[in-house]
């Protein structure tokens, strides 16, 4: 195939050029019904391919057309039998992926480190989670993949599991013997979902992690927005083999997905594909090299650690990818939000994420050598600043066991439920989710028992200020939870 085309957004700018009289939404009309300011700033161009599935133009939920060849071409890009574009994020492919294999009282393996969305498409399918544990690292307070024996376990006594989900590579890019989990699970014909949204570029070069097709996984739910180029929102489900049927997940696609479907997204994702499949080799490079240096750099700041090939060796840590500086603060005497915030309010720098112990940056095509040296710079200050400074104490990592699941996440999520203070939740099986965003992993998700340690956590991350999410009281003084029976007397 020729992936130096882009059928449909060459598609869309020969519709635009050829400034067709529209009687259809969007109502804007090529900017004219805009706001002034917005339409200004944006530009003509953009609002000109801000288009629907009108008949030249294809339609996402039965692509026969623009939008079917430029799929196919990200199929070939990414190794795929067949690729599905999402405008709703990777969240969107990847309930997708639940959905067409789970439906109810179905079991699924996943890792307990999953994303929201996994939680949420097990409760829409009201399928039944076997939980996995992460293998946490105590040292950094992060939690990374499941390895093969955690697999083969949860194989052993689930062999009926419809499918088995993991995230490859985590949020911090670290990975675990992808291949090894596919063909382990692959012995047993169930198919392998991989998380893969902090994957895009590592199909592209070979000193990045093995990707999910290259390791024959069956989907994968690819965030090409994250860091393959494409606009936020826009995502990739990839399909592999014959144990999943492309037809029903095409159907179940259509099901979830809007049906004004952004062609500015999509347009998006069509030249993003273009660009990795003719230079995602030399961009992952470029990425590679300058997170190289930092490394090297950062670690030679007095009181900051970033891991490297020193993390590998370990059964959940099997590879990683180099561009994603995981940056422990905690020698500092300072949280990762305390850091994240003193990066904004000092330096104007952002960061992915922090959390109690870590801030992540993350380092793309996008970036320069004086990009990263402005990092390094604002890195070296926050040392100076803090290092050894009032004797700061060291924070001591606390991360809560994995909750029990008493109920399924469904049958918690719909069943009678009242308010209690959360102080005195302890022992109640939470209706709700709570999860720190980002990475939005749940902390609680219904069904759970709740804790005192969970409690505490919650309450430790709030008393820092980090962004505890998810519950229909967002001052978190209330959590909602399962309305016991009290006995009979
Ligand atoms: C591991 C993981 N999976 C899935 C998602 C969801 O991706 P999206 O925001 O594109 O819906 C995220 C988002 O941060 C994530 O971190």
């Amino acid at each position: 195939m020729d992936q130096s085309s882009t059928p449909l957004f060459t598609a869309l700018r020969r519709h635009a050029e050829r400034n067709p009289l529209q009687f259809h939404i969007p109502g804007h009309k090529k900017g004219r019904g805009s706001d002034a300011e917005f339409r200004a700033f944006l530009g003509d161009n953009a609002l000109s391919i801000d288009l629907i599935n009108i008949a030249p133009l294809d339609d996402l939920h039965q692509p026969e057309g623009i939008i079917d060849q430029a799929q196919k071409l990200a199929a070939e890009a990414f190794g795929a039998d067949y690729s599905f574009f999402s405008v709703q994020g990777t969240s969107g492919a990847i309930m997708t992926m639940i959905l067409s294999v789970c439906g109810p009282g179905d079991k699924i393996i996943v890792p307990r480190n999953v994303h929201k969305s996994v939680l949420s498409a097990i409760i829409f399918a009201g399928a039944r989670p076997v939980f996995v544990a992460p293998v946490r690292d105590r040292n950094l307070g992060i939690d990374h993949g499941v390895t093969t024996t955690a697999v083969r376990r949860a194989l052993e006594r689930h062999p009926d599991a419809k499918a088995v989900l993991v995230i490859n590579p985590t949020y911090f890019g670290v990975c675990a013997n992808l291949k090894e989990i596919v063909d382990l699970v692959h012995s047993y014909d169930i198919p392998v979902l991989v998380d893969e949204a902090h994957g895009a570029l590592i199909h592209f070069h070979d000193e990045l992690p093995l990707s999910a097709m290259q390791a024959g996984a069956d989907m994968a739910a690819t965030s090409v927005h994250k860091l393959g180029g494409s606009m936020t929102q826009s995502s990739i489900l990839n399909v592999k083999g014959n144990r999943v049927n492309p037809h029903r997940i095409q159907t179940i696609f259509s099901m979830l997905t809007t049906t004004s479907t952004s062609y500015l997204l999509l347009a998006s994702l069509d030249t993003a594909r273009r660009n990795l499949a003719l230079n995602g080799r030399k961009m992952a490079e470029h990425a590679i090299s300058l997170a190289r240096y930092a490394r090297r750099e950062i670690n030679a700041i007095p009181g900051l650690y970033c891991f490297g090939d020193d993390i590998l060796g370990g059964e959940a840590t099997f590879s990683y990818d180099p561009t994603k500086l995981t940056i422990h603060v905690r020698h500092l005497g300072i949280t990762g939000y305390e850091a994240e915030n003193w990066l904004r309010e000092k330096f104007n720098i952002e960061i992915e994420l922090s959390d109690m112990y870590n801030i992540l940056a993350l380092i793309t095509p996008g970036d320069t050598p004086e990009t990263v040296d402005a990092l390094l710079r604002a890195l070296r200050e926050m040392s100076d600043t803090f290092y050894r400074v009032n004797e700061a104490k060291e924070l001591v990592v606390k991360i809560p066991e994995i909750p029990q699941l008493s109920l399924t996440p469904r049958d918690a999520f719909y069943a009678e439920t009242e308010f209690v203070p959360l102080a005195e939740s302890a022992g109640r099986i939470i209706a709700e989710f709570i999860y720190v965003y980002p990475p939005g992993i749940p902390i609680l998700l219904p069904g759970e028992v709740i804790s005192q340690a969970n409690i505490d956590y919650i309450l430790d991350h709030l008393q820092v200020g980090l962004p505890v999410k998810g519950p229909e009281d967002p001052t978190l003084k209330y959590v909602k939870v399962i309305v016991e029976e009290p006995p009979i007397s």
